[in-house]
């Protein structure tokens, strides 16, 4: 059967692991589905830089729409990020024409997810977006997927796999926080302007999304109640373990009169809850179906390889012919979703 060419967007710390997974493993994906993925073209932003890949017979683009344009290419992966701008563009222009398109861009997913889904199924292509959320963790295939039967309770997920590193990090060893965020950073696991991290901007992308799978409202990123990081020392961590509890920087949603609750603030976590066990880059996903109950998901949060097992993952399911809506019901079916003004924290 015909293979899937693609034409991936950005090279950066995602792109390039992408290339390097299907390198390794695309034989036994090809086997899987049938279908091999073919890296056909690529394009980022300096053609000379070293990233280790042989790119040896692949189509290089300097101008990325160009290439979303391309008539031969089946699918795009977008992994420029940012929010509006050059990606946006990338992500409108392939799905216009029908093209199917894989991303990890979580910023624009969360301002521009409902309007994008709209397109997406108005020209019968796929939107796929695993690995914008919670990095490795395969959280919206279990929320449309796995838990399809529930209604939803409550959401609660350590998103930001940065600041699970720092607050973890901190308690071990004492540092403080712009040191720890340094170190992070070098980890590759910080976003380019880490602020979006340490202000809780990054958690809450990730909550706007997992709220419209889990409510089936549009993404509705404005109305969540944010905090961050930044303020918190590791004598607050040395206290709150003392007194049984962690800090963790949480996103929660949840149903309530009739309206949809979103926050993102540091919290003291008891220690007989599971999410203050999720330590390091790791995030984590709980999630309460009405017939489910409490189902949670742990795994790395960021990084290179957890982050192209993601996206790679979106690529097999279009392989193998998988068309699902990007949310959990039709995207004109979304319902609008209706802030909670509240100050409870
Ligand atoms: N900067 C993000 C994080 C990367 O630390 O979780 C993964 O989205």
């Amino acid at each position: 059967t015909a293979s899937l060419k693609l034409g991936i967007a950005g090279l950066g710390t995602v792109g390039s692991g992408v290339v390097r997974l299907i390198e390794e493993n695309g034989t036994v994906l090809a086997e899987r589905t049938g279908r091999p993925l073919v890296v056909s073209a690529v394009s980022a932003r300096d053609r000379r830089k070293d990233r280790g890949l042989s790119l040896e017979g692949v189509r290089w683009y300097d101008d990325p729409l160009a290439m979303a344009a391309e008539e031969d290419l089946d699918i795009i992966v977008e992994l420029v990020g940012g929010s509006d701008g050059i990606a946006l563009d990338i992500v409108r222009t392939a799905l216009e024409q029908g093209k199917s398109v894989v991303t990890a861009n979580k910023a624009m997913m969360a301002h521009h997810g409902t309007e994008l889904a709209r397109l997406a199924e108005s020209n019968q292509a796929a939107l796929a977006y695993e690995a914008a959320v919670a990095g490795g963790i395969p959280a919206i295939k279990v929320l449309r997927e796995g838990l399809a039967a529930n209604q939803f309770v409550r959401i609660h997920g350590i998103l930001n796999g940065t600041c699970n590193y720092i607050l973890s990090t901190m308690r071990d060893t004492g540092r403080e926080f712009g040191e720890v965020l340094a170190e992070a950073q070098k980890l590759g696991y910080a976003e380019a302007d880490p602020s979006f991290d340490v202000d809780g901007i990054d958690a809450a992308h990730k909550l706007a999304l997992l709220t419209a799978l889990a409510f089936g409202t549009e993404v509705d990123f404005d109305s969540i109640q944010m905090e961050g990081i930044r303020s918190i020392s590791s004598m607050d961590i040395a206290y709150a373990e003392e007194l049984g509890y962690r800090i963790k920087l949480l996103g929660m949603a949840r149903r309530k009169n009739g309206q949809i609750e979103q926050r993102v603030h540091p919290c003291m976590v008891p220690l007989d809850n599971p999410l203050s066990q999720v330590d390091g880059v790791f995030n984590a996903v709980l999630a309460e179906g009405d017939f489910s109950g409490p189902i949670m998901i742990e795994g790395a949060g960021a990084g290179e390889g957890p982050t192209a097992s993601a996206v790679v993952a979106d690529l097999i399911d279009i392989a193998r012919g998988l068309k699902l809506p990007p949310f959990a019901v039709p995207a004109d079916k979304l319902e609008r979703a209706v802030p909670l003004e509240s100050d409870a924290h």
